[in-house]
C-alpha cells in the first residue's frame, strides 16, 4: 500500500527529530512492502521566518490532503515578541480547528527499564498503561464570552465553561472506540457534583455505553482521579474528560513515564488525517546537537501507524523496538543515568531502526 505522510518539522529539535521518524518509517515501509510517500511544509517559527505567518495555506493544503501528519514540535525564544497572529503557537492551535482535532491521546506507558526515571514508586507503576482521550477543541478555552472588564466593585474577568451534546457525544463515542481496541474499562472523568456541563457530560457517557456493551464504563471526579492517578495509576486504562481536565490530568500522567522524551501524542478528527507529535516542545536549550531524545517521534509513529493507516502490526513492532533498544541499554543524555553511556539522536533513530529490519 502507499501513504502519503505531511511532515511538519517546525523549529528547535523538530527537523532532528522528524528526520529519524521519517527514517523509521522507511524502515516499517521496507520491512512490511508499503510506500510512505513524504511531504514536507512549514509551520511555526519557521513558516513566520519564511513566509511571515505560522500556518501557510499551503501547509493547510498539505495536510488537508494526506492520510496522517507528523509534527516536531514549534516555537522558541526567538519568536518571544511577535504579536498574537504571527507567534509559531497560533500555527499550532490553527491547524488542530482547521482539521477539527477534537480527540487528543496521550498514553502514558511504563518502560520497564526505565521504571526509575520517575519519581514514583516501582510497585506503583510497574505495569502501569493507560490511555488519556482528552476534548481538544471546547470547553473553556475556547468558550466565549471571555473578557475582563469595570464591574460595579472593580475589575472583573470571565472565561466561560460551554459544551454542546454533540461535542460532547463525539469525544465519548471516540473513547469507547478506543477503550475497545484496549482492555475495554473506560473511567469517564468529571466534576458532576458541581458543575452542569459535567451533568450532561455524565448523561451522555451513560446513554453511550449502551451501544458498548462490552466495554466496562465506570465515572470519576476529577479531584480524586488527580489523587488516584498518583496514587495507583494500574486501576486505570482508558480515562476520557473535557478539556482543561484533560491538559491537567495528562500532565500528572506523564509522570508515571518519568522522563518528557518518552511521551507520544496523537489528535484525531471524526474521518480526517490524524496528528501526531511528540508531548514535548521544541528544547531550544539543545537544538542542533544532536542529542535529543526521538523516542517520543518514534512512539508517535505507533500512533500513527494504529490509528490513521489501521497497521497494527506494524505499530506493535515499532513499540516493541523502541522496548527492546531501551532494555539493551542504550539512552540519550535526558534518560541516561549519571555516567551512563549515551547515543545521539541520529545514532538512536539508526537502532531503532535496525531491529525494525532484523526483526523481519
Ligand atoms: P520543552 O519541552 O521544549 O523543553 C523542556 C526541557 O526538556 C528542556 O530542558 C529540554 O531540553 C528538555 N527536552 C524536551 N524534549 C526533549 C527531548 N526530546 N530530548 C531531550 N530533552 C528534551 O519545553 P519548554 O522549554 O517549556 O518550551 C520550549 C519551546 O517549545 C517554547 O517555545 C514552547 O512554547 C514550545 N512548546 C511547543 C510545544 C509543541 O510544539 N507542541 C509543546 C510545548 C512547548
Ligand atoms: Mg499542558
Amino acid at each position: 500500500m502507499s501513504y502519503k505522510i505531511t511532515v511538519l518539522p517546525g523549529d528547535g529539535i523538530g527537523p532532528e527529530i522528524t528526520k529519524e521518524a521519517v527514517k523509521l518509517l522507511d524502515a516499517v515501509g521496507e520491512t512490511y512492502g508499503h510506500n510512505f510517500e513524504f511531504q514536507y511544509a512549514d509551520i511555526g517559527g519557521v513558516a513566520v521566518d519564511k513566509q511571515g505567518t505560522p500556518l501557510p495555506e499551503q501547509t493547510v493544503q498539505h495536510c488537508e490532503s494526506c492520510d496522517a501528519i507528523l509534527l516536531g514540535a514549534v516555537g522558541g525564544p526567538k519568536w518571544d515578541d511577535e504579536t498574537p497572529d504571527r507567534k509559531p503557537e497560533t500555527g499550532l492551535l490553527g491547524i488542530r480547528k482547521q482539521l477539527n482535532l477534537f480527540a487528543n491521546l496521550r498514553p502514558a506507558i511504563v518502560y520497564d527499564s526505565l521504571l526509575d526515571a520517575s519519581s514514583l514508586k516501582r510497585d506503583v507503576l510497574d505495569g502501569a498503561d493507560l490511555l488519556i482521550v482528552r476534548e481538544l477543541t471546547g470547553g473553556l478555552y475556547f468558550g466565549k464570552p471571555r473578557e475582563r472588564r469595570e464591574g460595579e466593585h472593580g475589575l472583573e474577568v470571565i472565561d466561560t465553561l460551554h459544551y454542546t451534546e454533540a461535542e460532547i457525544e463525539r469525544i465519548i463515542r471516540k473513547a469507547f472506540d478506543l477503550a475497545r481496541l484496549r482492555n475495554k474499562q473506560l473511567t469517564s472523568v468529571d466534576k458532576a457534583n458541581v458543575l452542569e456541563n459535567s451533568r450532561l457530560w455524565r448523561e451522555v457517557a451513560n446513554r453511550v455505553a449502551a451501544d458498548y456493551p462490552d466495554v466496562e464504563l465506570s465515572h470519576m471526579l476529577v479531584d480524586n482521579a488527580a489523587m488516584q492517578l498518583v496514587n495507583d495509576p494500574k486501576q486505570f486504562d482508558t480515562i476520557v474528560t473535557e478539556n482543561m481536565f484533560g491538559d491537567i490530568l495528562s500532565d500528572i500522567a506523564s509522570m508515571i513515564t518519568g522522563s518528557l522524551g518518552m511521551l507520544p501524542s496523537a489528535s484525531l478528527s471524526a474521518d480526517g488525517p490524524g496528528l501526531y507529535e511528540p508531548v514535548h516542545g521544541s528544547a531550544p536549550d539543545i537544538a542542533g546537537q544532536n542529542i535529543a531524545n526521538p523516542l517520543a517521534t518514534l512512539a508517535s509513529c505507533a500512533m500513527l501507524l494504529r490509528y490513521s493507516l489501521h497497521l497494527k502490526e506494524e505499530a506493535d513492532a515499532v513499540e516493541e523496538a523502541i522496548l527492546k533498544t531501551l532494555r539493551e541499554g542504550y539512552r540519550t543524555g535526558d534518560i541516561a543515568a549519571i555516567g551512563e553511556a549515551t547515543v545521539s539522536t541520529s545514532e538512536m533513530g539508526d537502532i531503532v531502526c535496525q531491529q525494525i529490519l532484523s526483526a523481519s
